[in-house]
C-alpha cells in the first residue's frame, strides 16, 4: 500500500508521517529532506546567489547521489539531520522547489523509490498530485498558520537555533506563497484526499486518525 501526506509547510507531515511508519511498520520517504539536501549542496558550494541556477543544478544533480538511512537522507554518503533543518535551507529550499531539473530529478527518485518498497508512507507537498497520485491513501494535512509558525518556532527553540517568532511566521507565509504559485507540482488538494486540520490536534490524534483511514483501506 502507498500512503501519500501532502500539505503546506509546518502542518506536522514529518512527524506524523515518521509515527505512523513505526506503527504500520512502512518505509517511510520525505520528500522535503531531498530538495532540502539539494539547497544544502547549493549552498556548500557557496551558488545560492548564482543567477544561471538551472544550469548549476544540473552540474549538482550530476555529482550527487541520494539514498535514505533509517528515514534520514543521506548525500554522497553523509548523513544529514540538523544541517538540513536550518533557517538557511528554510530560506532557499524555492529555490531547488521550482526549478525544473531538480523536480524531474526527484519525481524519478521518489517513483523508483515508492515502486520498490511494497508499503511505504511519501510525505511532502505533491506526493499526492504528482509523484503518486494513484496512492490508495491520500492526505492533505494542515493547520493555521499561527499554529504552523509556533511549531516550527518550539522546533527550532528545541535544536538551539534562535530565531524571531516573527522571522519564522514570516518564512512560512513566503513559503506558501512560492509553493501554491509555483510552475510545477505546486501545492493543491488532491480530488479524493482526505482533508485533516490539525490546529487543534495533537500528533497522536492525527496518527490515530490516518491509522483508521489506512485500516478501512485493507
Ligand atoms: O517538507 P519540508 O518543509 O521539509 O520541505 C521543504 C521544501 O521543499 C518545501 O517548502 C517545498 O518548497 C519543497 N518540497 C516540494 N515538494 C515536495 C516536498 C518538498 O516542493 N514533495
Amino acid at each position: 500500500m502507498i500512503i501519500a501526506i501532502d500539505g503546506p509547510a509546518g502542518a506536522g507531515k514529518s512527524t506524523v508521517a515518521r509515527e505512523l511508519s513505526k506503527r504500520l511498520n512502512y518505509k517511510y520517504l520525505d520528500t522535503g529532506a531531498m530538495y532540502r539536501a539539494i539547497t544544502f549542496e547549493l549552498i556548500n558550494r557557496k551558488l545560492e546567489d548564482s543567477k544561471d541556477l538551472e544550469n548549476i543544478f544540473k552540474k549538482i544533480i550530476d555529482s550527487i547521489e541520494l539514498d535514505f538511512v533509517d528515514g534520514n537522507i543521506v548525500l554522497n554518503g553523509r548523513i544529514l539531520t540538523k544541517e538540513i533543518r536550518d533557517p538557511i535551507i528554510d530560506k532557499h529550499v524555492s529555490k531547488a522547489a521550482s526549478s525544473k531539473v531538480v523536480r524531474l530529478f526527484l519525481l524519478s527518485e521518489q517513483r523508483k523509490l515508492a515502486t520498490n518498497s511494497p508499503n511505504i508512507i511519501l510525505e511532502g507537498r505533491d506526493t499526492t498530485t504528482v509523484v503518486c497520485p494513484d496512492a490508495q491513501v491520500k492526505i492533505f494535512l494542515t493547520a493555521s498558520l499561527e499554529e504552523r509558525a509556533r511549531r516550527r518556532y518550539k522546533e527550532l527553540l528545541k535544536k538551539d537555533i534562535k530565531i524571531d517568532f516573527e522571522e519564522v511566521k514570516k518564512q512560512i507565509e513566503k513559503r506558501d506563497e512560492s509553493d501554491m504559485n509555483r510552475e510545477i507540482g505546486p501545492l493543491k488538494v488532491a480530488e479524493d484526499a482526505v482533508i485533516i486540520d490539525s490546529t487543534e490536534r495533537d500528533v497522536e490524534w492525527v496518527v490515530d486518525k490516518i491509522f483508521s483511514i489506512v485500516g478501512d483501506k485493507k
